[in-house]
């Protein structure tokens, strides 16, 4: 295996637009901060680094929408975030930001540097454009009627109603979410990257001479280009970003994209005036901690980048992660359904490590995993609390009892196999956890150390010291060879308990620290080069009693946090309509409350126009990928059609077989996850959300028209 003189850790730089969740953490920052620590616990030269991305489209809606400036934003959510970072025990070398001048000047350089390679191709495209604000707007700019479910609040990228994906040209009746104006189609001039031009180079680089790489990210990274790579534009039309470096282009900046991963290198500047031997060279193992949504930007379009700039190295692992459910459903900011570190720090403080343990156990290496509160509940109480901190507890405990709070000699002439077996597993787990480690594989690799911690309880079950103790000279002192039996078991517990803060020390720093403190020793322990010794501590020191390392987790805690999320998520449902309202309201001013906004006057034959007819659903079914949308079969009396409606989270298929419905009978087909919908069904919306089928009070022949 290739030796590396540095290591250059980079993790996603999450975007400033909301505090970070145990997603973020479960996926890209643990995992990377525990390779950072074993790798510096070898010695070895590393620099870790990250930073807020506070660039893109998000972030100025979300200012928007709160009515402060992008900068406000990104200032609030930086220190929101650092702060996370800091307390949960993620140990960057530098947390830095994509709004400081240092990373503008850098990644203003870097497209200068390619674009004056002539690398970029200039292409003019027609885009909407808000007349009244006088500027281009990003396809989340643009709300309006979705062709498929009638949500008069759709996206220009994505109906939030129906799940579809958009495209602004698609949207019924556009406006622009900041004037309400309608908007105009405008000429904009925009510099595209030839990623198609770097497919050769990708694919040797990453099918041919990467192989190692994680399958998930092997795997994606082959369909893109197996789709084939196209030009991508690396500027936007915004004033919210960094400044496009050429004359005449007021108003454009870099693509997010572009700018944001160049802030691992300004990021690395900022944090040392060597960072070009990080950067420039061979001998630099670039790893990029990230989730799976990451992928195609730092395996496809950042290597590519690199590599049109030249000098750069390029990473050698990119150990992508899946995604972290939350009882049984996707994490969503919008819908505020998350367990967010800074709520998790104040309700369990001191708690770093509990949280760092579930999630590194449960960690989505290799598949979507889930988060519970029970899950959360029984690791800890059952493996934290019932096996490596009874473990430790119970040594420090006898220690003292018996052993005069010393470490005792260990009298190795009356050694058995127990013993050995035992002080063998010290060293066979550090080459376990170090093989684990090398292959990103961390859940394995704490399990060891968790297996080892296991192995000690066990020891200790079978030597019974303290039922050894009970065999007394007449003076009420143990026999000699008692005490030796005593002195060994107790010696090698606590040398145990010295490997076991080595091993731990990645994946729980603050535990490693408190066994530290309790065993009066100074950090040099930790070096992982001491792993599967037997003398590290000297016999004949005393040590300190015992600190409680993990305190049991009780129902009621639990149950609180579960009710924390689904309120939370209530709320946030209930804020959301709210938000609607006044933003409607706001529009009306002088009209009269609670009428609503009616779309513009139609004329008779607008409305004749649409065919209605009375239908019945004959058979309804879950479709597969997509939350929302159920497919329905109607019997329409004349015929029977398929029909795709976004109503899967209102109603189950079997209590709607069987009802009658009315359906829009004349709509032009459309298809959506490749299932043609031939139609759609009125319903009614009331005022909390909920859906109510449209349909003739009495049941009447199917193919009724309605009118
Ligand atoms: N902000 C992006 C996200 O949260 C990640 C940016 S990673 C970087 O998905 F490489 F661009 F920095
Ligand atoms: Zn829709």
């Amino acid at each position: 295996m290739k030796e590396f003189k540095r290591y250059l850790l980079t993790a996603a730089l999450p975007y400033a637009n909301g505090p970070v969740h145990i997603g973020h953490m479960a996926g890209v920052y643990l995992p990377g901060d525990i390779y950072a620590r074993y790798l510096r616990a070898k010695k070895l030269d590393v620099k870790f680094v990250s930073g807020s991305d506070e660039h893109g489209v998000p972030i100025t809606i979300r200012a928007m929408k709160e009515n402060v400036t992008p900068q406000q934003i990104v200032d609030k959510y930086h220190a929101i975030i650092k702060d996370s970072f800091e307390q949960m025990g993620i140990s960057f070398d530098i947390y830095s930001r994509t709004s400081n001048a240092v990373h503008h000047k850098t990644a203003q350089d870097f497209f200068l540097n390619l674009y004056n390679k002539g690398l970029f191709e200039e292409r003019e495209s027609e885009q909407y454009f808000d007349e009244e604000k006088q500027m281009f707007l990003a396809d989340r700019y643009i709300v309006g009627t979705c062709p498929i479910c009638g949500n008069t609040n759709a996206y220009g990228d994505q109906c939030e109603k129906c799940g579809s994906s958009l495209s602004p040209e698609q949207l019924i009746n556009p406006r622009s979410v900041l004037s309400d104006a309608v908007p105009i189609k405008k000429k904009t001039k925009h510099w595209y990257f030839p990623l198609q031009d770097y497919e050769n180079f990708l694919r040797q680089w990453i099918l041919e001479d990467h192989k190692e790489w994680k399958n998930n990210v092997y795997g994606q990274c082959k369909s893109w280009l197996d789709k084939g790579l196209q030009p991508r534009a690396m500027t936007r039309d915004s004033n919210w970003g960094v400044k496009v470096p050429l004359p005449g282009t007021e108003g454009k900046v870099l693509y997010v994209w572009f700018d944001a991963p160049i802030g691992y290198i300004s990021a690395t500047k900022e944090l040392t005036d060597n960072w070009k031997d990080y950067w420039y060279s061979e001998d630099t193992k670039l790893v990029h901690f990230i989730g799976k949504d990451n992928i195609v930007f730092h395996c496809i379009i950042f290597p590519s980048m690199l590599q049109a700039h030249g000098d750069f190295v390029l990473p050698e692992n990119v150990p992508a992660n899946e995604f972290l459910n939350i009882e049984g459903q996707k994490v969503s900011t919008s819908r505020n359904w998350a367990v967010w570190i800074n709520e998790y720090l104040e309700d369990f403080p001191g708690q770093q490590d509990v949280l760092r343990y579930v999630l590194c156990a449960n960690a989505p290496e290799t598949k979507d995993n889930d988060f519970t509160w029970k899950d959360f509940q029984d690791r800890n109480n059952s493996e934290l609390v019932s096996i490596f901190g009874n473990f430790v507890n119970r040594t420090f405990v006898l220690m003292h009892k018996l052993c005069k709070g010393k470490v005792p000699p260990l009298h190795t002439e009356i050694m058995d196999d127990t013993d050995k077996a035992l002080i063998q597993e010290f060293g066979n787990t550090k080459t376990k956890v170090e093989n684990l480690l090398e292959q990103f594989k961390f859940r394995d690799a704490l399990f060891e150390v968790i297996d080892l911690a296991r192995k000690g309880n066990k020891y200790m079950q079978d030597k019974q010291p303290w039922i050894v103790a009970k065999q007394t000279t007449d003076d009420g002192q143990p026999k000699t060879e008692a005490q030796q039996a005593i002195d060994n078991c107790l010696h090698i517990c606590l040398q145990l308990c010295a490997n076991l803060a080595i091993l731990i020390n990645p994946f729980l720093p603050f535990t490693a620290k408190k066994l530290l403190h309790m065993m009066k020793v100074v950090e040099k322990l930790l070096e992982w080069e001491n792993a599967g010794k037997l003398k590290l501590l000297s016999t004949g020191y005393s040590l300190r009693a015992p600190e409680l390392l993990f305190r049991k987790i009780e129902d009621e805690e639990v149950k609180a946090q579960v009710d924390k999320l689904e309120q939370n998520a209530k709320a946030a449902a209930a804020n959301e309509k709210a938000v609607l309202q006044t933003d409607t309201k706001s529009k009306m001013e002088d009209e009269q409350e609670n009428k609503p906004e009616l779309k513009p006057e139609i004329v008779f034959d607008d409305f004749a126009k649409i065919d209605l007819k009375v239908g019945t659903i004959i058979s309804a079914e879950k479709v597969e990928k997509a939350d929302k949308l159920l497919k329905l079969e109607i019997d329409l009396g004349f015929e029977k059609r398929i029909i795709l409606s976004g109503i899967a989270q209102h109603f189950s298929p079997e209590e709607i077989t069987g009802k009658q419905v009315v359906v829009v009978a004349n709509l032009a087909p459309r298809k959506m996850r490749g299932i043609e919908s031939n139609g759609m069904i009125l319903m009614a919306d009331d005022n909390e959300g909920k859906l109510h089928f449209v349909r003739p009070e009495n049941v009447i022949g199917n193919g009724s028209g309605v009118s």
